[in-house]
């Protein structure tokens, strides 16, 4: 098959969150099973003005991008023939070169992406690459699909999907973007339109064949008004078209026996994975926690936001520090949750470490050195750190929903089947009885600790089994 992907970021070229590991991980998954795929990002001044990403690439052409009363300047690089992915860049230094700082978040963000996701087509066109499929991933390119069907009649027989990985972001703009920026007649505005504005995500929804989310029960969760922040009427008239695949994570790259982040390589079996414990006491060393290698470890990897769960963490981390645990949080977001973390790292020196920052390497080397990995979320499209923690011997205590309900069944002593622990109730204090429960199975069954530790990190959390339903999305066979 032959499928174009594209959203606003994919790693390795650029990366702000799981989008843009999806991004490189389910193209390069396609690929591996010989079908070819070509991934279309935009080429932002981050990308360009990186010499080290640019030298891969070469200038194919340009074309222009009609918005509207708009014609577009559209450069196009390419990683080039023979790649499978390919990497594919939209060039327009107006709509992207925006200097050092975030690529989210200007106040043109609408215009920029509705550019980004015609030029998709443009481009398309440009390399005469006609997919089977086009797949489109949050509000970013959701209107490639109604651009498609709208103005290119000639692609009627490519099957658009569009992907939701967080339904929080739908993209909403003022009404006169219908006619200003996409360019559409009266009829198809109000397709467009939900509530009192411009909804792109909701146009996408409408156009798209089908529709997919990163997890089966957040496919079920956003059906409902509590996780949907709005559009569960939209999504139930659509439900016919609407699966739910969990994401997978790269086994190669996160792979503890050779991730050269950490201070020692494990495996998982006996005798390998002692040596998880140097780099616990490693991790100890580092932060400045005390080097004790019986205490609990309970980590923390996340955006210091509410909905992760951290008005959870802020409500109880007292009673969780007096489990006797050591607290490492690593991660940066609302003012008032980093100062309550770094005030409490305060509180407790040499037991809890709050580091407020972005550091790849910290990460990993906290997923090897931690034994209990905390993800409280209120809600989780997939989550993909409940996965590295589980493969790096982590024990996940997550709350029960979207991916983290389907990736972390709870643990059962009587069988030793599932592979965490788990909370139902959005609540800080069932959170802090699961706490409580690992920490007790931590201290009194550490056979069956480590029996748990060492099967977690053997389950296969690849792409092969998600890769396969997408497939039959593709191919319309659900
Ligand atoms: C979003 C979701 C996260 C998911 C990721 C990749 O960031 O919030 O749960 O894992 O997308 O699909």
């Amino acid at each position: 098959m032959k499928i174009l992907f594209t959203a606003s970021e994919a790693a390795p070229y650029i990366k702000t969150g799981g989008l843009g590991d999806v991004g490189q991980a389910l193209p390069s998954a396609l690929a591996a099973l010989g079908h070819e795929v070509k991934i279309v990002l935009p080429l932002y001044g981050k990308i360009k003005e990186n010499e080290k990403l640019m030298s891969g690439l070469t200038y194919y052409g340009q074309t222009r991008t009609p918005l509207s009363w708009r014609n577009q300047y559209t450069g196009i690089f390419r990683e080039g023939e023979g790649k499978n992915p390919e990497y594919i860049f939209v060039d327009n230094e107006y709509y992207f070169r925006r200097g050092d700082g975030p690529i989210y978040g200007h106040g043109d963000d609408g215009e920029r992406y509705a550019f980004f996701s015609r030029a998709v087509i443009e481009t398309m066109i440009s390399i005469g690459f006609t997919p089977d499929v086009l797949h489109c991933n949050d509000w970013q390119t959701a209107l490639t699909p109604v651009f498609l069907r709208k103005f290119y009649p000639k692609f009627n027989k490519v099957r658009t999907v569009f992907t939701i990985h967080n339904i929080e972001y739908q993209g909403k703009m003022p009404s006169s973007f219908a006619s200003d920026v996409v360019g559409v007649d009266s009829d198809t505005a109000a397709l467009l339109t939900y509530g009192d504005c411009i909804n792109l995500m909701k146009g996408a929804i409408v156009f798209s064949d089908a529709v997919t989310t990163v997890s089966e029960s957040y496919a079920g969760e956003i059906l409902t008004e509590y996780y949907s922040h709005g559009l569960s009427p939209i999504l139930r008239e659509n439900s016919h078209k609407l699966f739910g695949i969990v994401n997978g994570i790269d086994m190669d790259v996160f792979n503890p026996q050779t991730d050269k982040a950490l201070y020692a390589n494990y495996g998982p079996t006996v005798e390998a994975v002692k040596d998880k414990q140097k780099d616990k006491l490693f991790l100890q060393e580092t932060l400045g926690l005390r080097p004790e290698k019986d205490t609990p470890i309970v980590a923390m990897i996340t955006r210091l936001v509410s909905h992760k769960g951290m008005d959870l963490v802020a409500c109880v981390i007292n009673e969780i520090m007096a489990l006797g645990v050591q607290v490492v949080i690593l991660g940066t977001g609302e003012y008032a949750y980093e100062n309550i973390m770094r005030m409490t790292a305060e509180k407790y020196p040499g037991r809890m470490a709050a580091e407020i920052r972005f550091d790849p390497k910290l990460a990993n080397a906290i997923y090897a050195g931690a034994d209990i990995f905390l993800m409280p979320s209120q809600s989780e499209p997939c989550g993909l750190s409940q996965m590295v923690a589980m493969r790096y011997g982590t024990i996940p205590i997550v709350r029960e929903t979207g991916g983290l309900r389907d990736t972390v069944p709870a643990y059962d002593p009587t069988d030793g089947s599932g592979r965490g622990f788990t909370f139902v109730d959005y609540n800080a204090h069932e959170m802090l009885r699961a706490v409580e429960r690992c920490v007790d199975f931590y201290r009194n069954d550490k056979k069956g600790f480590d029996r748990l530790v060492r099967k977690n990190m053997k389950t296969d959390f690849s792409w092969n089994v998600s890769v396969k339903k997408y497939l039959k999305v593709y191919r319309n066979k659900m």
